[in-house]
């Protein structure tokens, strides 16, 4: 259920972001800044996990706020910013069905983490934000420039 609300969320997105009147300069800003404010969010997100904070209130919000820039920056990945100077590779585009795949999985993950959060499963949750940072790893060797 929460699954099609989010694609379906997505869909929308995507479509406002390539509505005419969006310059793909500004979609790759646009997915930049929601990188970034990603970065931020483990920056608080890190010191919590090593004093294992999991089921605090910030601990939810910061991984629910982490999920939903995950599908900001997808919707910055448009067709339209593929010629862009970034740090995207072509890839992103030639592997398009692989990326929007690990994009839907760490929007999934970081969803999971928030409820396991909330849910007090503190396991759980130390599990789930070592796959966050796993899936930001993997996803920059494979599709960021250095
Ligand atoms: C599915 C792929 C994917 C995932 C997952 C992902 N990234 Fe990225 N990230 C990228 C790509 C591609 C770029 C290059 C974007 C560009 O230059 O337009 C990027 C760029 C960035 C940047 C640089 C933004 C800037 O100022 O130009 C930061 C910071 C960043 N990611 C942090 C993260 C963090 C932190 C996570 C995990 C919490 C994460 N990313 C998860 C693909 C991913």
């Amino acid at each position: 259920m929460k699954k099609t609300v989010l694609s379906l969320g997505l869909l929308l997105a995507a479509s406002f972001v390539s509505a005419d009147n969006i310059r793909p300069e500004s979609s790759v800003e646009y997915r930049q800044s929601a990188f970034r404010l990603m970065e931020f969010q483990l920056n608080v997100l890190n010191p919590m996990h090593r004093s294992q904070a999991y089921s605090e209130e910030a601990f939810a919000y910061r991984a629910d706020t982490l999920s939903r820039l995950g599908a900001l920056a997808h919707e910055g990945f448009t067709e339209e910013s593929r010629n862009i100077d970034s740090r995207a590779l072509s890839r992103v585009w030639d592997s398009r069905e692989d990326f929007d795949q690990r994009m839907q999985t760490f929007i999934e993950i970081t969803a999971n983490m928030a409820e396991a959060s909330k849910a007090g499963n503190n396991r759980e949750t130390r599990d789930l934000f070592r796959q966050t940072l796993q899936s930001c790893r993997s996803c920059h060797d494979q599709y960021r420039l250095d």
